[in-house]
């Protein structure tokens, strides 16, 4: 196979940071390179590099041979090069159809007519499979359809090459085998693909060659069916890691409860949900990709109005706003950092301290070296050095984005943590890092909401797992040892018994 692009001496730095440095692949056409790497290696940058979202500041772009200098995406995308963003771009106030026909529209093809832009839509839409309504605002849609709306959209544009960032990251099992199988298919009908993806079981098993990248540089490029994903790790961060989840603490039996929760009725759904979690307790929700977790969260964060009575350390308590929420004692880490959570132009520091004014800014009561060595101290405990993590966290890779979320917690000890996805966009080492940061919160006495659409997360750490249908919990599994197929069984309803849990 020929190269599609090659890349020479690709360098790139934002500020004090060297993102890339002196980067040499190839790329062959019509196959599926995978990029792997730690958080902040680099991968979104080359990616947008390729797709002209980034101009590199030393070395080049060959394509079939040919160099190509991109002063922004529309060039790339007119050669036929598209990218899949890790943060999500599209245009919240339109809607799913013209979110995908975005490009597609003034590329080769001129104008789009009616008919034909509904035909590209129709083949996107068939390919995939994710069955989305073309009318509904993407404003509305949950991160993972919007994730979906993405590849959509990137299919419609009969793109030659499509590098895709972390394209499984907010999918289900079920939507991530399909999403595999169009890139295979797309890569046998000759459409060069690039893959990121922290997922290597996905990557080894789609990907021809992988690349890993380490703080910038190129550590190898290896065919995918003469590696393993150990030895993938060892490139990536340099050693072997030791299992997968630390080992499950039963929190006592007769621990006290610290939240509960009755009759909160979610949209749509027909009866109320009653739960309640005790100190130490880390409680897992599991179900399909819209049965109702992610509602259920906000609903208790005080996101999302509800009807239901709450109650923390026995004490009757209004959760109608996150205002109220965090007065109880509660926090939440929310599913997409995007567009809660952080606030993207402000620096590292003022995002962790940003919910605890009242301990560090308000009163003015705690002087600002305290404040540097608390800060200082949670982000090293969740991973985000110092030296490639600089300015505002708009700057920062997808994963550290996510750690930083997580180290605003940290700060405070909050009674009840819900934890929503949070090892998303995460790499392989640092899951471990949270897996023991959440073990070790709960070990102090921190009750533990999580949830998680990769399964193995939520058995490997929780002590009960609830698990949800059609917006209710409709069976409860718990012990050391919950088995997949069980909370699988309840989750897609083919379990009698579960109704009566
Ligand atoms: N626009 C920017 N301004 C400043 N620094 C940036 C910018 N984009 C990326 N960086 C920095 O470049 C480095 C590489 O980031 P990049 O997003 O490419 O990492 P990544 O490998 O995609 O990580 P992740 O797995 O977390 O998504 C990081 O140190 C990041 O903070
Ligand atoms: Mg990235």
């Amino acid at each position: 196979m020929s190269a599609f692009l090659e890349l020479r001496d690709v360098s790139k730095r934002f500020g004090g940071v060297l993102a890339l440095d002196d980067i040499s692949i190839a790329i062959a056409r019509g196959g599926v390179h995978g990029l792997v790497g730690e958080n902040g290696a680099g991968k979104s940058t080359l990616g947008k590099i390729i797709a002209g979202e980034y101009k590199p500041d030393a070395g080049e772009l060959l394509l079939e041979g040919e160099a190509v200098h991109y002063a922004r995406p529309r060039e790339a995308l007119a050669q036929g090069i598209t990218y899949v963003a890790q943060e999500l771009s599209l245009v919240p106030a339109r809607s799913v159809f013209e979110n995908v026909l975005l490009g597609s529209e003034r590329t080769r093809f001129g104008f789009l007519r009616d008919g034909l832009a509904r035909e590209r839509y129709d083949e996107a839409a068939e390919r995939l499979g994710f069955g989305l309504d073309p009318r509904m605002l993407v404003g509305r849609l949950s991160v993972a359809d919007q994730q979906k709306v993405e590849l959509m959209r990137a299919i419609a544009r009969r793109a030659r090459m499509i590098v895709m960032d972390e394209p499984t990251a907010a999918l289900s099992p079920h939507e991530t085998e399909r999403l595999l199988e169009v890139v295979r298919r797309l890569a046998a009908g000759g459409t060069t693909i690039v893959f990121v993806s922290h997922f290597l079981r996905e990557v080894l098993s789609v990907c021809d060659d992988v690349t890993v990248l380490k703080d910038g540089r190129h550590v190898m490029t290896v065919p995918a069916a003469t590696t393993t994903a150990d030895q993938l790790v060892v490139a990536m961060i340099g050693r072997q890691l030791e299992g997968s989840y630390p080992e499950k603490q039963m929190p006592a039996s007769d621990s006290p409860i610290v939240f509960k929760a009755s009759g909160v009725r979610l949209p749509r759904a027909t009866a109320g949900i009653d739960l309640e979690v005790r100190r130490g307790e880390i409680l897992g929700l599991a179900g399909l990709v819209g049965s109702g977790r992610t509602e259920l969260c906000r609903a208790l964060f005080g996101l999302e109005r509800s009807a239901g009575e709450f109650h923390v350390d026995g004490e009757p308590r209004s959760l109608s706003s996150p205002r109220e929420a965090i007065a109880a004692g509660i926090a939440m880490l929310p599913e997409s950092r995007r567009d809660q959570g952080l606030v993207m132009r402000r620096p590292i520091r003022d995002n962790v301290t940003l919910a605890h004014l009242d301990r560090f800014g308000a009163g003015g009561f705690i002087r600002r070296g305290d404040e540097r060595a608390a800060v200082g101290e949670v982000l090293a405990q969740v991973g985000v050095d110092s030296g490639r993590n600089q300015g505002n966290v708009v700057n920062l890779s997808g994963g550290n984005q996510q750690r930083v979320l997580f180290a605003k917690w940290l700060l405070d000890t909050p009674k009840l943590l819900i934890a929503d996805e949070p090892t998303r966009g995460v790499d392989v080492g640092a899951k471990r890092a949270i897996y023991d940061l959440l073990v070790q919160l709960a070990a102090k006495g921190m009750a533990i909401i999580l949830v998680s659409s990769e399964v193995e997360e939520v058995l490997g750490l929780a002590h009960r797992v609830a698990v949800m249908r059609h917006g209710q919990i409709v069976g409860e599994l718990r012990g050391p040892d919950i088995g997949k197929e069980a909370v699988m069984r309840v989750a897609f309803g083919s379990d009698a018994a579960s109704a009566a849990a």
